[in-house]
């Protein structure tokens, strides 16, 4: 199976033994503790599920900064993105060597997570826009990952982490919630070789069940795995249950048996568009993926991104970097010309008109007022499954 990033051996921080969990969940109670922002809690999952395989716990301003000027830690190990737990509150942690990590997502805040503190680092403001314009190629707060970025806290905590739970994401998602080591058990039972990735944080369109598909195709990919986006979003996007049953009734009635697996994982979207692009091939190669589907605004928002800044970040990657390759899409669409789903580079003679296209907002109102959407862009199965929720008290 391919190998990990950085490393021969997975690093998953998650404290498998039970024993050993149990002590360390009696010593977490008497260490001072803090209650982590979403996103140092989300990268605490990330690091015990050994997506974030080989780093031992979270990034020292040094390290924060080189991320993401140069996509290397001060140690050379290519990085996208900057994995940090950055708080206001340090006054009860100034002398603390080892800290209890206390999850926001869960109620009653239980422990997370410990870590060794390393340093207590103030980050100055120049520092901070500095990382964010590297990171996000933007420091405007109209931008929501750059907004949560930048109104996170002022002192960065470094150091390495031991993982005690998967916060709400295990029990939440029981049957779609994965560890990286848990995805390579189950690509192994499947005996597949050549796996594609899927990543995803909306429900699946034609269009996207068709990339799949061709992607497997093209690269001769023994299995499908499709990779959703199970934390935090914006506001407006659609909560993962709804894309979860929304995607696994695709699954079920249009895509041959056991070519697909359905998983998920625990991160709040940074909608960094081409950096978490890297970070997202990172991730997979260490759950065990040949390949990662890259398309159009892949991990965009708004108009931040060129339509295919993704893909072009990856030709600036030396040889040799990351094991996984990416399968590079065009524009998909519905070909009333061809009657079936096409990238736009293979239909030359067409233009705007001969594909169906909607826009986010279009399928939203459409929805929302009960109309059905084409089955040209969605199958009726899964816009029912939307339509339910969108006209819900939820989705208003
Ligand atoms: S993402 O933020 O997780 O990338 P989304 O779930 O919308 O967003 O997209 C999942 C993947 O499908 C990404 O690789 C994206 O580039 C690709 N994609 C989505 N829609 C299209 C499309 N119409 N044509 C080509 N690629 C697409």
């Amino acid at each position: 199976m391919i190998k990990p990033h950085g490393s021969k051996e997975l690093t998953p921080l998650y404290v498998e033994d039970p024993e050993q969990r149990a002590a360390l969940e009696k010593v977490a109670a008497e260490l001072p503790s803090l209650l982590l922002d979403s996103a140092a809690a989300a990268n605490a999952v990330m690091l015990g599920a050994g997506y974030f395989s080989p780093l031992f716990g979270y990034m020292n301003l040094a390290d924060a900064l080189s991320v993401a000027e140069n996509m290397r830690t001060t140690d050379g190990l290519f990085w996208p993105v900057p994995i940090m737990n950055r708080t206001d509150a340090i006054d009860s942690l100034r002398d603390a060597h080892r800290i209890a990590l206390l999850d926001p997502n869960v109620e009653g805040n239980p422990v997370l997570a410990v870590q060794n503190v390393e340093k207590i680092e103030e980050i100055p403001d120049e520092l901070l826009k500095r990382i964010a314009e590297h990171t996000f190629g933007t420091t405007d707060t109209g931008h929501p990952g750059v907004a949560t970025f930048m109104s996170s806290g002022r002192y960065a905590i470094s150091g390495p982490i031991q993982v005690l739970n998967y916060s709400y994401f295990e029990k939440d998602f029981p049957a779609t919630f994965r560890t990286a080591p848990q995805i390579r058990d189950l690509i192994s039972k499947n005996n597949w070789e050549k796996v594609v990735a899927f990543q995803t944080r909306n429900p699946m369109h034609r269009a996207h069940e068709e990339l799949c598909k061709m992607a497997r195709e093209t690269v001769n990919a023994d299995g499908i795995l499709i990779h959703m986006l199970l934390g935090k979003l914006k506001p407006g996007d659609i909560p993962a249950d709804v894309r979860d049953a929304a995607i696994r009734k695709m699954v079920e009635l249009y895509f041959p048996e056991n070519t697909v697996e359905i998983t998920g994982y625990g991160f709040d979207m940074l909608y960094a568009g081409p950096r978490e692009a890297v970070l997202h091939a990172i991730f997979r190669q260490n759950a065990g993926c040949t390949h990662l589907i890259v398309g159009r605004d892949h991990a965009g928002v708004g108009d931040y991104y060129g339509p295919f800044d993704a893909q072009a970040i990856f030709n600036d990657i030396p040889e040799g970097t990351l094991e996984i390759e990416i399968f590079m899409a065009d524009h998909t669409a519905y070909s009333k010309k061809l009657n079936r789903v096409v990238m736009l580079r293979d239909a030359e003679d067409h233009t705007q008109d001969d594909f169906v296209m909607l826009s986010g907002t279009k399928v939203r109102e459409m929805l929302a007022a009960g109309e059905e959407l084409p089955e040209e862009f969605a199958r009726p199965e899964v816009a029912h499954i939307l339509m339910g929720f969108y006209q819900s008290e939820a989705g208003r």
